[in-house]
């Protein structure tokens, strides 16, 4: 088979910060498999516009289109992301966790794919449909939005009609639907402090494999 690629995306504002940390976590973890390659891409080093609601993406404005664009309205850091998008087997999204859920910047990003639904004209339609998914989360707290912000994810996966997957049954005690991690007890400032949480690093490592090993099965 050849190697297929796994996108890991992270939100952190902050560079080699804990969401950082996990991310990187799982996409080792999934190279395991050697069929698998990786690649990452940081929000914060591209310049993303929110979307607009000028619904140029959708089909009802195709006359306006172009088969090369999945937005219309803006020229800025997604026109780098849509390939990535479109090129990828599998997904792995990180959020740091913002009052309970995913961050503005990961929000933004998910908002500007809404031309890579079913209903978008440009090449860039389906890109994501039965493409893997997978959800970390990370807080200064335990119980404190991580679960939530992963099945925010979820939800996003969901609508573009990919197979979710999470992180399995074990560990016991573990996060099931993904990577879900704690800083706690150490400040949310340790940008390392999820070094320490050992089931967080458990989950978030099974599901890099869980992607990996869905991906496998899928092109068997
Ligand atoms: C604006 C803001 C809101 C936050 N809200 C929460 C929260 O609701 N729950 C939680 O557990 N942690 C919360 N945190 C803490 C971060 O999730 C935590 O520090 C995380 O490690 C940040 O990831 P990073 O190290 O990659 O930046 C918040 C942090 C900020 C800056």
């Amino acid at each position: 088979m050849e190697k297929k690629l796994i996108l890991g995306i992270s939100s952190s504002p902050r560079k080699g910060a804990n969401t950082d940390i996990l991310l990187e976590h799982a996409l080792k973890a999934a190279e395991e498999y050697e069929y698998i390659r990786t690649e990452t891409i940081y929000l914060r080093d591209y310049d993303i516009s929110p979307c607009n609601s000028c619904v140029g993406c959708c089909a009802e404005t195709a006359a306006k289109g172009d088969a090369d664009r999945a937005c219309l309205s803006f020229r800025d850091g997604m026109d780098l992301i849509y390939p990535k998008l479109l090129e990828c087997s599998g997904l792995i999204l990180a959020s740091p966790v913002y009052f309970g859920s995913a961050n503005a910047q990961m929000k933004a990003f998910m908002d500007r794919t809404e031309g890579l639904l079913r209903y978008g004209f440009s090449k860039y339609k389906n890109a994501l449909s039965y493409k893997v998914g997978g959800g970390i989360a990370v807080g200064g707290n335990r119980n404190a939005g991580q679960e939530f912000t992963i099945q925010q994810i979820h939800y996003y996966f969901a609508i573009h009609d990919m197979i979710i997957v999470g992180s399995g049954a074990e560990p016991m005690p573990g996060c099931y639907l993904g990577g879900g991690a704690t800083t706690y007890p150490l400040r949310g400032r340790v940008r390392d402090a999820v070094l320490q949480d050992e089931v967080g690093l458990k989950c978030t490592g099974n599901l890099g494999r869980k992607v990996a090993s869905t991906i496998g099965m899928m092109n068997k």
